[in-house]
């Protein structure tokens, strides 16, 4: 069997420390569960800015390109504000999504049992939570043309971008959200404003066909975006699968990840229309940033990177068992009162712990579960 190739993008701010748990991690995996994989290293983000004058090389572009799934730390920070528009670090992300064409963006939102109190909502409201949003990645108006700073003369100016959406789009990201929702609980919410956008009143006519065409076994809602923030923070247990455009996908997502009240905890999967041989092109990578404030201090949390690799064992290396394996990990390890700083909430049954120990506590834990 052929290594399995993974591109490493640990970034900037605390990327570098939680990519290099999730190493640890993986290597547990290589060692003892048969996982056999090579990695290639680059610099993204600000660090590649430092180094190349670039957020991302060409040639980290074509590793990404031959890899079978990327893991990305997180990228960006102050130091790099006033650098030009396409050279900022978010801009490496963009052009990974775009020219990987990484269409289906995965983002649960998951309120682990023991961090139940953690949320910013009552703990009634949040407990047992589990949603999955699907935000479409590669269109929308983070993309859509034309777009830029016009001069309109005598100091005057207007900012253009542009919301569009083909049938195509609409249909790909809409298949893989019902497909997965078939894995759980088969519902799905479609959302967007097709009250004032055209693009939108499309969005919701492509989901109703395709839902009549191949997924009636599915309970399928529609939403508006703004209705959809609301319900979320006033009953988000009534979601299952919600999907959902670029931009209120970034939104939406953020409000979710509020929800659990751990934004230290979130993993997120980036995946493309599979390739001829079957495998797709793949980026994995926590949902929080940088966080400059706390970098080189090993007091990060590892948690959401490290469950960025579960996502990878269960969609691009199918390995579902190994995925379930290491989220049991993290489940028991919290179970076990280990906080990191920004989870921790001063309980008396809580262990303050570094970024670091927190990495080896999942590999104990992976010991004592694979007995
Ligand atoms: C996200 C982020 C990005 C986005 C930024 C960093 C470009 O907010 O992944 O949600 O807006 O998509
Ligand atoms: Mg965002």
């Amino acid at each position: 069997m052929t290594d399995h190739k993974i591109l490493i993008l640990p970034g900037d701010g605390i990327g570098p420390e939680v990519m290099a748990e999730t190493q640890r991690v993986m290597s547990w995996f290589a060692d003892h569960r048969n996982f056999s994989f090579e990695t290639t290293s680059h610099l993204v983000g600000g660090a590649s800015y430092d180094a190349h004058g670039v957020p991302i090389t060409e040639e980290a572009m074509e590793e990404a390109a031959r890899a079978d799934a990327i893991l990305f730390g997180a990228v960006g920070g102050e130091r790099w504000e006033t650098v030009p528009y396409e050279q900022r670090p978010e801009a490496a992300l963009l052009r990974l999504r775009k020219e990987l064409d990484l269409f289906a963006n995965l983002r649960p939102a998951l309120v682990q049992a023991p961090l139940a109190d953690a949320s910013s909502l009552k703990r009634e409201l949040v407990e047992g939570l589990d949603i999955l949003i699907l935000r479409e990645l590669t269109g929308g108006v983070y993309f859509g043309t034309p777009r830029g700073i016009e001069d309109l003369g005598g100091g005057k100016k207007r900012g253009v971008n542009t919301h569009a959406y083909t049938s195509d789009e609409i249909r790909r990201a809409a298949e893989m959200a019902f497909d997965l929702a078939r894995l759980r609980e088969a519902r799905l919410c479609s959302v967007e404003k097709r009250n004032v956008m055209e693009a939108g009143a499309l969005w919701h006519e492509e989901v109703v066909k395709l839902h009549a065409e191949k997924y009636t076994d599915v309970a399928l809602s529609h939403m508006l975006a703004d209705n959809c923030a609301m319900q979320l923070v006033r009953a988000p247990k009534q979601f299952d699968v919600i999907l959902t455009d670029n931009l209120f996908g970034d939104i939406l997502s953020d409000i979710a990840a509020q929800l659990t009240g751990s934004l230290g905890m979130l993993p997120s999967a980036s995946l493309g229309q599979r390739r001829k041989n079957g495998t797709r092109p793949a980026l994995y990578e926590p949902v929080h940033g940088s966080a400059p404030d706390i970098a080189g201090r090993d007091a990060a949390n590892p948690l959401a990177m490290i469950l960025s690799f579960a996502m990878a064992l269960r969609y691009s290396f199918e390995r579902p068992d190994d995925a379930a394996l290491l989220e049991e990990a993290v489940e028991r390890v919290l179970a076990d009162g280990l906080r990191t700083a920004d989870i921790a909430r001063g309980g008396k049954s809580e262990r303050l712990v570094s970024c670091s120990e927190m990495g080896s506590a999942v590999i104990d834990a992976l010991k004592a579960l694979a007995l």
